[in-house]
C-alpha cells in the first residue's frame, strides 16, 4: 500500500540513480572531444610549416619560465654568477654557436663583456622543441637593445643533430669553440 507521495519519491530516486549510473558506466558521454573543445594549438599542429610555428610560440613566455630566475627580465644577468643577455655578442653573434650554448648548456670558464664566469646553464635539448628553441633565440636575440637578424628553425634542428650524442654540457668556452672549427662549414656561422 503505497502512497501517491511515497511512489513519486521512488520515481525520482529511480530516475537518479539512471542518470548517475550513465555518467559512471558511460564515460564517453563526458569526454567525447568530438563534442567539445578540439581546437590544437597552431605550433603544435603539424600541417603547419616549422618556420611559421616557431613564429607562434611566444618566446617572451618561454624566456619568462625558462631563463629569466637566472638572466634576469632585464637580461642584465645577476652579479659575478648570471652573465647578461643584453648586448653581448653570445647573443646577437653566431647563431649556431647561440643555439649550441642553450641546447646543451655549459660549465666552466666563459667570457661575456670581459667578465670571466664560472657557474653552471642547464641545456635545453631535452624541454625545448626546436620551434620552441627557435622562438626563445629569437626573442633574446630582439630582446632590450638587441637588435640580431632572426635563426632559422633550420638552423636549431642542425644543430640539435651536431650535439645528438651529447650529454654534457660544454666545458666553457674553450670546448665549445673547438667543436665548432672542428664541424664541416665552420667559417658559415653567422649564417642565420
Ligand atoms: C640556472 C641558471 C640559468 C638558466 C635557467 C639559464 N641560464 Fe643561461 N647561463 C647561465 C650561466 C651560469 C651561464 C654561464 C655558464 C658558464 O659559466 O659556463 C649562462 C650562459 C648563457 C649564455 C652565453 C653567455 C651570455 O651571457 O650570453 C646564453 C646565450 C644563455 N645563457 C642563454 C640562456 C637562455 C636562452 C636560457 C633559457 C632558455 C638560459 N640561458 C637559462 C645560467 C642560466
Amino acid at each position: 500500500m503505497s502512497t501517491p507521495v511515497f511512489r513519486i519519491a521512488i520515481a525520482i530516486t529511480a530516475g537518479l540513480l539512471v542518470w548517475a549510473a550513465g555518467y559512471r558506466f558511460f564515460p564517453a558521454l563526458e569526454s567525447n572531444t568530438a563534442l567539445g573543445e578540439q581546437s590544437i594549438p597552431a605550433y603544435a599542429n603539424t600541417s603547419v610549416p616549422d618556420a611559421q610555428r616557431a613564429q607562434l610560440i611566444d618566446g617572451r613566455a618561454l624566456y619568462a619560465g625558462a631563463c629569466q630566475s637566472c638572466h634576469q627580465p632585464s637580461g642584465q644577468g645577476l652579479g659575478k654568477v648570471f652573465p647578461p643577455l643584453d648586448g653581448t655578442d653570445w647573443v646577437t653573434g653566431d647563431a649556431r654557436r647561440l643555439a649550441l650554448v642553450v641546447l646543451q648548456g655549459m660549465t666552466g670558464a666563459v667570457t661575456v663583456d670581459g667578465q670571466v664566469y664560472t657557474s653552471v646553464m642547464p641545456g635545453f635539448k631535452s624541454q625545448f622543441s626546436d620551434e620552441e628553441t627557435t622562438a626563445v633565440l629569437n626573442y633574446i636575440r630582439s630582446a632590450w637593445s638587441n637588435a640580431a637578424p632572426p635563426v632559422s628553425s633550420d638552423l636549431v634542428r642542425r644543430a640539435r643533430d651536431e650535439v645528438s650524442d651529447r650529454i654534457d654540457p660544454w666545458r666553457g668556452e674553450q670546448e665549445l669553440h673547438g667543436f665548432l672549427q672542428a664541424l664541416p662549414g665552420s667559417g658559415q656561422e653567422n649564417t642565420p
